[in-house]
């Protein structure tokens, strides 16, 4: 994680405007806002809360990750991108949402995924559990300065994503992740795409071929990540995770966001993962 620092952090607030919309995959929207202020610093990992303008239901935003970043004619950032899986009463109502509409969003929240050098980065995402994975692995591949730093600074040789969905309609953004030099290593359960089964099949075929550094993230739903992490133990591979525990604030008042995490000693303590997480080391979770 690129951020030990506990304390609350400073985030930045605003109302703006929605530039693009649009369905990336069954149910998946990508939606696209301006803010050059957070595209500027929001690194892999981090989150957003997100509200709708001009409505109080529901009131409480909700958490969603940066999917990308995109730049004007003249090469600056100035507007990011999420991508949501159509659930509840939250993304409902903003998937009804068009160009030219506004939304409230607060972030960068949390904190980021590693950025020390690596041979292989491996990428396994299960579900919407995508979304944190285009700029992580952009910014791996030296293709984009990470944060506020000025100069791209590539930080592993190759990157492969393993994607796991329940048919291939539920697969994003895959030309994407090819346009930019990913690797895809792909299965749904259905067997309409990529291996018939888990995607935990899939990430152990590459272990097993591993000679060089490797390091995994991961985000998905908790038995995914949870099977990943024994993966990664059994391996001796690193690994850091992505917890998408329910969150209201957002910004450590409230405590509902807790997990719990291992303190070294063999006990245990809860963290709030929208300040000291969302990403953490998986062998410090105590699934
Ligand atoms: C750090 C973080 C990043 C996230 N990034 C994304 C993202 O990029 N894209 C995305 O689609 N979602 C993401 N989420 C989840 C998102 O915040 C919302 O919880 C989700 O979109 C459902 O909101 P809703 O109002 O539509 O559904 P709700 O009406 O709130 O809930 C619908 C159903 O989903 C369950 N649920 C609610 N929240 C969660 C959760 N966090 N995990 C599992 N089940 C839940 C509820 O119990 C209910 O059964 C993220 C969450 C966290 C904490
Ligand atoms: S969401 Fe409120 S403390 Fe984490």
């Amino acid at each position: 994680m690129t951020d030990k620092n506990h304390s609350l952090r400073t985030f930045h607030f605003e109302r703006t405007e929605i530039l693009a919309h649009r369905l990336i995959a069954k149910d998946t929207w990508q939606l696209t806002f301006r803010s050059s202020k957070l595209a500027q610093s929001t690194l892999p990992g981090q989150f957003f809360m997100i509200r709708l303008a001009h409505c109080n239901d529901p009131l409480i935003g909700r958490a969603l990750a940066m999917f990308d970043r995109s730049t004007d004619t003249d090469g600056n950032l100035e507007a990011l991108s999420v991508a949501y899986v159509v659930k509840g009463k939250f993304t409902q109502a903003l998937s009804k949402l068009q160009t030219g509409q506004s939304i409230e969003v607060w972030g960068p929240l949390g904190n980021a995924f590693s950025t020390e050098p690596v041979d292989h980065l491996i990428m396994v995402a299960g579900g919407v559990g995508i979304t944190p994975m285009l700029t992580l692995a952009s910014d791996a591949l030296g293709q984009a300065a990470f944060g506020t730093a000025k100069v791209p600074k590539r930080y592993a040789s190759r990157t492969t994503l393993c994607y796991g969905a329940r048919t291939r309609d539920y697969l994003a953004a895959l030309d994407e992740f090819n346009s930019r030099g990913v690797e895809l290593a792909l299965a749904t359960e259905d067997g309409s795409l990529g291996h018939h089964g888990r995607v935990t099949q899939v990430l152990e075929d590459l272990l097993r071929q591993e000679q060089g550094s490797v390091r995994i993230a991961c985000c998905g739903p908790e038995p995914m990540m949870q099977a990943v992490s024994k993966l990664a133990s059994s391996y001796k591979v690193a690994c850091e995770v992505s917890l998408e525990t329910p969150m209201a604030c957002g910004i450590g008042i409230c405590f509902t966001c807790v997990a719990k995490i291992d303190q070294g000693d063999g006990s245990w303590d809860y963290r709030r993962t929208c300040i000291e997480g969302p990403v953490f080391d998986a062998q410090s979770v105590v699934w």
